[in-house]
């Protein structure tokens, strides 16, 4: 009842609305109105009341939730269901075990806060509680173990573009998977991979993106290479009314959906589009570590697999694969 009050109130904020017509609507009495409405004052919504004109929503705590995030989400597979956690070790540990359970894909796993996050190359993320999106979603491709590398790359796509919707923030992608704001890392995706040698059983996708964190929230280690949201707005002087991790969820969720739909199509150009508008890396200098040695050169195009050709400085064009790539200008790399 609560939250189909909440769903009433967002739909008419700036305006009231009377108890009176809530209580009509919903079936309850205005008794049972006000009571849920303080219920909601104490989970931190701010709503304004006048015995004459009624409620009005003034804002929202910033909680994940689920009203919040299913509102307006008409996806057909990704976000049909939420798990949302207050606490947990890793949400891709938990998303990993509801998939060896038989969850559908599509299932999305948030926290506010992580205990033992985990990043790739077998470091730790830094989840303080509230401070960022802890997202995993559980998908079932029907693609090889090989081509996994472009379903991370939609993910990358798809958290640039909510970024720019959602919260007017143009962050850009380098290669093939780290979000930069500012020459600073903003998100990081771990995708793992459960499979047999030539059949994707399920994977995780591990997205973390850093929202409201203060700059000393970072581990030493990672604080010259860390950026949130909120250290950006800061610095630019701009708003952090925006930031709602909610919206962008929803709006990741959806961006993702239709590079995912192409994706089982067997169409990734889609992908591969997004990706280039968004990239940070194309056209760069960068320095890649290939078959035990170092190149550098100027980072050219990506294949339809989503490797990165590089034209090197001694005129050979490589195609890079997995391992370190490093731009100059990003992440310490001058
Ligand atoms: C990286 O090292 O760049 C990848 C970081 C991935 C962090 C996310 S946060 C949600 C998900 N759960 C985890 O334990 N890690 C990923």
């Amino acid at each position: 009842m609560k939250d189909k009050i909440l769903k009433r109130l967002r739909e008419q904020a700036p305006a009231r609305v009377s108890g009176e017509v809530l209580s009509r609507a919903l079936k309850v009495s205005r008794t049972a109105v006000w009571k849920y409405i303080n219920e909601l004052r104490s989970e931190g919504y701010v709503i304004g009341s006048s015995s004459r004109t009624g409620y009005k929503l003034i804002a929202s705590p910033d909680r994940l939730s689920r009203p919040e995030l299913e509102e307006g989400l008409d996806t057909s597979v990704l976000g049909r269901r939420f798990y949302i956690l207050d606490s947990v070790d890793s949400t891709n540990a938990y998303a990993k075990k509801l998939a060896d359970d038989g969850v559908a894909e599509g299932a999305v796993v948030l926290a506010e806060q992580m205990t033992a996050g985990r990043g790739r190359l077998g470091r730790d993320w830094s989840a303080v509680k509230g401070g960022g999106i802890w997202l995993s979603v559980i998908l079932r491709p029907d693609i090889l173990p090989g081509e996994v590398q472009v379903v991370t790359l939609a993910a990358a796509a798809a958290v640039a573009e909510a970024l720019e919707t959602a919260a007017g923030i143009r962050a850009g992608i380098k290669w093939p998977n780290d979000i930069i704001l500012d020459g600073s890392k903003l998100c990081g995706i771990l995708t793992e991979l459960i499979s047999e040698a030539d059949r994707v059983n399920y994977l995780v996708l591990g997205i973390g993106i850093n929202i409201s964190q203060k700059r000393d929230e970072f581990p030493p280690e990672v604080r010259d290479k860390a950026i949130s949201l909120k250290m950006y707005a800061e610095k630019n002087g701009l708003s952090l009314d925006k930031f709602n991790r909610n919206v962008i969820i929803r709006e990741l969720l959806l961006s993702l959906e239709k590079l995912y739909i192409g994706l089982k199509k067997g169409d990734t150009s889609r992908i591969i589009d997004l990706w280039n508008k968004y990239s940070a890396t194309l056209g760069k200098n960068v320095r890649i570590s290939w078959k035990g040695g170092d190149y550098t050169g100027v980072a050219q195009e990506l294949t339809p697999e989503g490797n990165l050709v590089v034209m090197c400085t001694d005129g050979v064009r490589r195609e890079a694969v997995s391992g370190e790539v490093s731009i100059r200008g990003m992440l310490g790399y001058v």
